[in-house]
Parts: structure tokens; sequence; C-alpha cells
């Protein structure tokens, strides 16, 4: 008997295990954590609960605050424990054995993973030069692979690259399953696809307040689809998967939305100005961006090798040099102007 499923087995645990490093620039975070005085309205908050409770059933606050926001209805919404629980219920709900699920490569690793786990098959389109989506070639594996699920990252963790709007239509057309786009860093970019939810009854946009927000301890992403799809998805979650802790902050931070939304207009700017500088410096490549973050690809070093004098000069970045196509390739997320000149010096003395 063997006691786990061959999945399970043969898989490698998604870890990520790096010591405090003074300026890290890994994970695509916000550089800043919320001011003092937000932090203790969400203390109050949080005082406010009655902890000995069950919350109302879907965080209906929460769910209803997310609509307004979308000019949705709240039936469209639901929320999860990052959006990581959202794709995991979405994967629960639309792969599955037998089926076969569209993923970009290289993306975000933890795509394949759950694909894998849920028993479905994977088919992966490479992007255009590793880095960038070349939509006609999507339409026409949509065409001939007639997958049951698509996902598109947008932008694309870790190649910056967002795929366009009206190609997405295009793409939204021709799928025969669901479409999911994973909007985790569209507030840095041009486009969302939002809008088509109200035509295309087969669109999941996927969003998380762990960027853009400054919020990835909260741990609460969420997705956004039609009634009907919504509706199947939530079967795949469990019952109160949100925390009223959790809703209670998510629903403070979409009251301050100001405050997040200055923070991403100065680091779009920072974005621009760090490609730059990045790009001046010997041997680097920086592919365009629509995130909160660059990947560089640096000729005729070995990307790992640079991660660790950067690494030994105070500076952690993201190596991603193992990824497909990504030979000699870093992810930096662009931070605080300190974090970003401090990641330009290192850079560049490392490749004197
Ligand atoms: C593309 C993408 N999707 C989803 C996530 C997961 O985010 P969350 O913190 O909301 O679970 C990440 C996190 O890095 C990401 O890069």
């Amino acid at each position: 008997v063997s006691r786990f499923r061959p999945e399970v087995e043969a898989l490698e645990a998604y870890t990520l295990r790096e010591g405090a490093v003074p300026v890290k620039v890994n994970q695509n975070e916000s550089p800043w954590d919320w001011p003092e005085e937000l932090k203790a309205r969400a203390a109050q908050r949080v005082r406010e609960i009655a902890f000995n409770r069950y919350p109302p059933f879907d965080e209906s606050d929460l769910t209803a605050a997310l609509a307004r926001r979308w000019k949705l209805t709240p039936d469209c919404v639901l929320v999860g424990n990052g959006s990581n629980e959202v794709l995991q219920a979405l994967f629960a709900a639309a792969a599955g054995p037998g089926r076969t699920v569209l993923l970009p490569r290289p993306s975000f690793g933890l795509y394949r993973q759950m694909v894998w786990l849920s028993g479905a098959s994977v088919a992966e389109m490479a992007l255009e030069g590793a880095v960038a989506y070349s939509p006609a070639t999507w339409r026409e594996a949509v065409r001939r692979l007639r997958p049951e699920l698509v996902v598109i990252c947008s932008p694309n963790n870790p190649t910056g690259a967002a795929y366009a709007t009206g190609e997405l239509e295009m793409l939204l057309e021709e799928a025969p399953g669901l479409v999911a786009v994973d909007e985790a860093y569209a507030e840095f970019a041009r486009e969302t696809a939002v809008p088509l939810l109200n035509r295309y009854d087969n669109l999941v946009v996927l969003r998380t307040f762990s960027k853009a927000w400054g919020g990835a301890a909260l741990r609460l992403g969420y997705a956004l689809a039609s009634p009907g799809a919504a509706r199947q998805l939530r079967k795949a979650l469990l019952p109160y998967n949100v925390s009223p802790v959790t809703a209670a902050l998510g629903l403070l931070a979409l009251e301050e939305a100001p405050l997040f939304e200055g923070r991403v207009r100065q680091l779009v700017e920072a974005r621009e100005a760090l490609a730059a500088g990045l790009a001046a410096l010997p041997g680097v490549t920086v592919y365009p961006s629509q995130a909160n973050f660059l990947l560089l690809r640096i000729s005729g070093r070995a990307g790992t090798a640079v991660y660790g004098a950067l690494k030994a000069r105070g500076v952690l970045v993201r190596d991603v040099s193992r990824g497909w196509g990504l030979e000699g390739c870093l992810r930096l997320t662009v931070g605080s102007p300190q974090e970003n000149r401090a990641a330009r010096t290192a850079l560049a003395e490392v490749l004197r």
C-alpha cells in the first residue's frame, strides 16, 4: 500500500528559506508596511470582533466592498486565504483527472504543482523569447488542445509581460472552458481584464492584497467571475476560509484605497528609473515590466553566482535562472528609493 498518492510523492515541496538580509527584494512585496495610524485602527477593528462567534458565512461586508469597487454584484466575488487558496479552489473545481490545463512557461511555479496534484494533464505554452505572450500562438494552442482551463498570469511572474486585453477577448471566444487571469500584479499594469467579466462568463480574474496593498501577511486574495462560475468555484472552498480578522483588515485597506494607489504610482515611476539604471550596467538586459518587479538577464555570468554575490552584499533577489528559458536571469522587486539604490550599487559592484 502506498501511503500517499504518487502525484504527491513525485512533487518537490514549494518552499522558500532565506535568512534576514537588509535589502529584501525577492518576493515582490510592498517595501512599506501600513502606517502606524492605520495599524492602530486595524487593532481597534479586530477588538470589535466577537471571537466566540462564527463570522458571517461569506464575509459579506468585504465581499460587498469588493463588488462595489469593481462595479459587480457580490455573487461575482469569492475571497480566499491569499490568492493561492483561490487558485487551489480553481484547480479543484476545474482541473482534475482526464482534464487538461494550459499554463504559460515560465510562470508562477505553484500553478504547475497544483494542477499536477489535481491529477489533470499540464500543457505548457512557451512564452516568446521566454518572456512575452504571443496571443496568436495561444489562440492556436487553445484551438488544438481544447483545454478545460487556461491560466494566464498577467503581468506574468517572473517575466513582467502582460497579455493585452483586446487579445484576451479573442482567447475567451476561442476557449471551450474557463480562462483564469491571475492579476496578482495588475495594479502596476496599464490594463485589467475585469471589464470583460460583463461579457464573458468563462472568465475568472484573480487578485490579491499581498502586493499593491502591502498586505502579504494578511493572506487575502479573491476571484471575480460570472455568478454561475463563482457559484461552482465556491463549492471548492471550505466554509469560513477567510478569518474575520483578515476580512476586517481587507475592508480597512479598501477604505484607504487612495493611500495604496499613491504608493503604486510611486513604485511604477521607480520601476522605470530602476530599469534604466540597471540596463546601463555591463551585460545586463532588463525586460519590459508591467509589474512591481524586473527580470534581468546577465550575459556571461551564472545567475546563481550573481545572486550569491548580491546576497553577500546584503541584497536578496530571486534567483530564477534555473527556470525554463531563464539562464542568467534574476528577478528583483521594485523597492523603496533606498532599496533601489542599494540594489543598483550592489549589482554594479558585482559586475565590475
Ligand atoms: C502570480 C502570482 N499569483 C499568486 C500569488 C500568490 O499570492 P497570495 O499572497 O495572494 O497567495 C503570487 C505570489 O507571489 C504570484 O506571484
